[in-house]
């Protein structure tokens, strides 16, 4: 099969965008599709859209060439071998994934479509879309033999997408035909064998030419689960570290230390159990209620996963309460707030438990001042500032004269700050941290009163000096 394969990839968001560049540095000729004709001239022209490692120097490498961006979907459907479908798929009011996008790409497709071609979900979608697209194809006349669909799905972080995407844990193809499996293992093979990895100018990860990724071939159903059975499983570690987390306040233990002594056994592996204040993002929130609401509708009992999100919302009214048994009231109390996107190193603010989290202060009464280094201005048009709440330039400015500093958000500059300088710009040394960033006896020295997620209080240790000298 032709080593370089002309692939179109629709839909521009994190996902597409991402596999577009990343497709064209395995050596491939992309076409991206979007209907948004503004995003499209935006790209063309040079703007990377979102904040994501690596991508500006991919799009500055392969815009308009390797990768070429357009509206025209028929124009790439019949350039193009294979088609990957990476449109939103977003949460309908039943929890269900709301596959409106997915199907008006596959009748819009199945229009233009003359010879053989292999149709690939990239986007998350619940077990059964290909069926579903293999009929909405079938229904707009298109003969069986001149398609396949795929099951490609993809487990990129944001931040991190880009090195995720060329340096993957895994490969998942879920196909039912050789035909199509061939088609994706051609276009894998550039990690699959390592050739990718031996290029000087390779993006660097976890993969090298003696360990590249593998490719696991499966049924097109077993992959579309394999997507929500692995994010499902993700966030239930996280809820139930947290639930964890709450037992260590509980009883005076450390999270940390039971994290950690967890982790160490290879069965369970150490990742994903930083406790915090709740996942959010576009994928697990969605991705949970869409599994559950999957196993609802096949007659299955599912319900660790209600209790998966229960514990989520929770732990934001837990970490409110934590900033009241800190204040003991709320109303006027001007608050610092570090981090308002859903997690470190990106400006994506969909289900970010730290807006939420401004949301129930500012209902609270309290005035706040927000620093993030890249979600402000996304957070500005869902949050105007307003008399309660103002969005400053750094970290120093947001605590400059507050009641107390919350960190929202696990920037690594949120973990780095100058803690002598912090102590001098808030009004009273109060550090409620959502995210564990810091060591508290440590904090301590340098005079905060500082909470954290199942750690123990830390209290300023020259308070604790001077009271010591006042019982001698
Ligand atoms: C996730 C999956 O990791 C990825 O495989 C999938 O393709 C898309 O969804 P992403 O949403 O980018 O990726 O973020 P991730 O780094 O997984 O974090 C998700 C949420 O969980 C964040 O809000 C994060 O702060 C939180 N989290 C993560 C924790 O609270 N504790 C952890 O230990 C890990």
């Amino acid at each position: 099969m032709n080593k370089n394969i002309q692939i179109a990839v629709v839909g521009s968001g994190y996902v597409g965008l991402v596999a577009a560049v990343c497709f064209a540095e395995m050596g491939h000729d992309v076409i991206c599709v979007d209907n948004d004709e503004r995003k499209v001239t935006a790209l063309q022209g040079g703007d990377t859209l979102i904040h994501e490692n690596y991508l500006p120097e991919l799009l500055e490498r392969y815009r308009n060439s390797k990768v070429r961006f357009m509206t025209d979907l028929a124009e790439a459907t019949r350039e193009c071998q294979a088609i990957f479908i990476a449109v939103g798929t977003p949460q309908s009011e039943t929890g269900d994934a709301d596959l409106s996008y997915v199907e008006a790409v596959a009748c819009e497709i199945a229009r233009s479509l003359t010879s053989y071609k292999v149709i690939v979900e990239k986007s998350t979608v619940p077990v059964y879309t290909n069926e579903w697209i293999s009929r909405a194809m079938e229904r707009n006349g298109v003969a069986r033999h001149l398609f396949d669909v795929v099951s490609n799905p993809e487990f990129l972080r944001e931040g991190t997408a880009v090195a995720d995407f060329l340096h993957p844990d895994r490969i998942v193809v879920g196909a039912d035909s050789d035909r199509a499996a061939a088609v994706l293992n051609a276009i894998y093979a550039p990690l699959t064998s390592g050739e990718y990895y031996k290029r000087s100018d390779a993006i660097p990860g976890a993969c090298n030419v003696s360990e590249p990724p593998p490719l696991l071939l499966t049924s097109t159903k077993s992959a579309e689960i394999i997507k929500h059975a692995s994010n499902a499983f993700l966030a239930l570690k996280i809820s139930f570290i947290n639930a964890v987390s709450n037992l260590c306040e509980a009883t005076s233990a450390n999270v940390e230390q039971v994290a950690r002594g967890m982790g160490l056994d290879s069965r369970i592996g150490p990742k994903f159990l930083r406790p915090g204040i709740g996942y959010g993002g576009s994928c697990f929130p969605k991705d949970v209620a869409a599994f559950r609401s999957v196993a609802e509708q096949l007659g299955i009992d599912f319900s660790l996963l209600t209790e998966v999100e229960k514990i989520n919302a929770q732990q934001k009214r837990r970490f409110l309460s934590k900033v009241r048994s800190a204040l003991w009231t709320l109303r006027g109390k001007r608050i610092g707030v570090l981090g308002l996107a859903f997690k470190g190193e990106t400006d994506d603010i969909r289900e970010s438990p730290a807006i939420e989290l401004v949301q129930m202060l500012l209902a609270e009464g309290c005035l706040i001042a927000a620093f993030d280094p890249a979600a402000i201005k996304r957070t500005e048009q869902i949050l105007p500032a307003g008399p309660s709440l103002k969005y400053v330039g750094d970290s120093y400015a947001a605590a400059d004269d507050a009641d107390a500093l919350l960190i929202l958000t696990d920037w690594s500059e949120f973990g780095a700050l100058d803690l002598k300088r912090l102590n001098q710009a808030l009004r009273y040394p109060i550090v409620v941290d959502g995210r564990n960033l810091y060591d508290p006896q440590i904090m301590a020295e340098h005079g905060f009163t500082y909470l954290s997620i199942g750690r123990p209080t830390a209290n300023p240790v020259r308070e604790l000096a001077s009271v010591a000298s006042m019982h001698s």
